[in-house]
């Protein structure tokens, strides 16, 4: 949290490639930061809210009652592609491409071959420059992604290069971390006794978020961030050299002993001021808003369509850097057995 929290010591520039907002520090990053945050306000959550049900509901009416399913798979990473295709108002025929690219994208994370990231990043930005061409003189009302391309709320239009970074972030930060969370959350509705009734009520929104952020806070789906060490200093007893790249551990500072006392327990009142899974400072994640709303209304899809969700098999875990579940098979069960 104090790196975090004290960025004139611990850079964001990090990385040699555009990274809005990620990348940007100082004055430079709450310029950036300020136009990103004007797409996730509670209004423009409430407006996206309706397509966002329709489409957790359409997947969730398609999954199998008879068989076993895998909540990653079958159910995360095309929920998390077709919830923010909806969103930025991208056309149902980017879902498979979306769908190779996430997967080769995990596939390269996990292997950390740069070549291969590199090959990744390309095939994206086609995707991504696909849906701007189009929009280019638009008034900036078509949908969210008109929004941005025609946004001049920076006293100027945005470059090309900056308007494919931004989207770039909003599904990179999004498609992988939201296909995890919902492996975790729905593993975590397979495995934890009272959770489905505790989210089942749907009298507090914020009882529900703080239900589901500490699923999420004990599997972390987003495990790491990194900072460049700006002036040598020290860390909880730590030296740390300028010039240095560190990693900050979510995972790890998620389950601090000295903060969750026992890190393991299912506290989600109790530990909600302490959790990080969306970070903490001015990098604090800006899609916050919008991955609680896609996963409160998976999740009560997901509950409406039957009693219980059982595990049919052992998960795999994912690998650092990536956390969470690579696969959980589940499946709906009707009657207790
Ligand atoms: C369960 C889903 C998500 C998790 C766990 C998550 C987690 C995080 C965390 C921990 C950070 C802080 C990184 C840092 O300090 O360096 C972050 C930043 C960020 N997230 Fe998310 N995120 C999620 C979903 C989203 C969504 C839905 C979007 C946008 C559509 C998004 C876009 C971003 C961006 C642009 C940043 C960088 C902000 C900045 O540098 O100012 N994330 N996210």
């Amino acid at each position: 949290m104090r790196i975090a929290c004290d960025p004139r010591r611990f850079s964001n520039g990090i990385s040699r490639f555009l990274q809005l907002p990620n990348g940007l520090d100082g004055d430079e990053h709450a310029r950036f930061r300020a136009l990103v945050d004007r797409y996730f306000t509670p209004a423009a959550m409430a407006e996206f809210a309706p397509a966002c049900r329709a489409v957790a509901r359409a997947l969730v009416d398609r999954l199998p009652r008879d068989r076993p399913f895998d909540a990653v798979g079958d159910l995360g990473a095309p929920f998390a592609v077709r919830a923010q295709a909806a969103w930025l108002g991208w056309p149902v025929e980017l879902e498979r491409p979306l769908l190779d690219w996430l997967a080769a994208r995990q596939e390269a994370t996990r292997t950390g071959d740069r070549e291969q990231l590199a090959a990744v990043a390309e095939s994206f930005d086609a995707i991504v420059r696909s849906v701007v061409a189009p929009r280019r003189g638009g008034d900036g009302t078509r949908d969210v992604t008109d929004r941005l391309v025609n946004d001049v709320s920076l006293g100027r239009g945005l470059e090309e290069d900056e308007i494919v970074s931004i989207l770039r972030n909003w599904t990179g930060g999004d498609l992988g971390s939201l296909a995890l969370a919902v492996g975790v959350v729905v593993h975590a509705l397979a495995t934890r006794r009272g959770l489905a009734e505790l989210l089942r009520d749907e009298s507090s929104v914020e009882r529900f978020d703080r239900a589901i952020e500490e699923c999420l806070r004990l599997e972390d789906p987003f495990v790491a961030s990194r900072r460049r060490v700006l002036e040598e200093t020290e860390v909880a007893g730590c030296p740390v050299a300028a010039g240095r790249a560190i990693s900050l551990d979510w995972a790890a500072a998620n389950r601090d002993p000295d903060v969750f006392s026992p890190p393991d327990a299912f506290e989600p009142e109790a530990n909600a001021a302490a959790n990080l899974v969306y970070g903490i400072g001015p990098h604090v994640c800006p899609g916050r808003p919008l991955a609680r709303l896609e996963l409160r209304e998976l999740v009560h899809a997901l509950l409406a369509a039957a009693p219980e969700i059982a595990l049919a098999g052992d998960p795999t875990r994912e690998l650092p850097p990536l956390g969470g579940f690579r696969a959980v098979p589940v499946r709906f069960a009707f009657s207790r057995e």
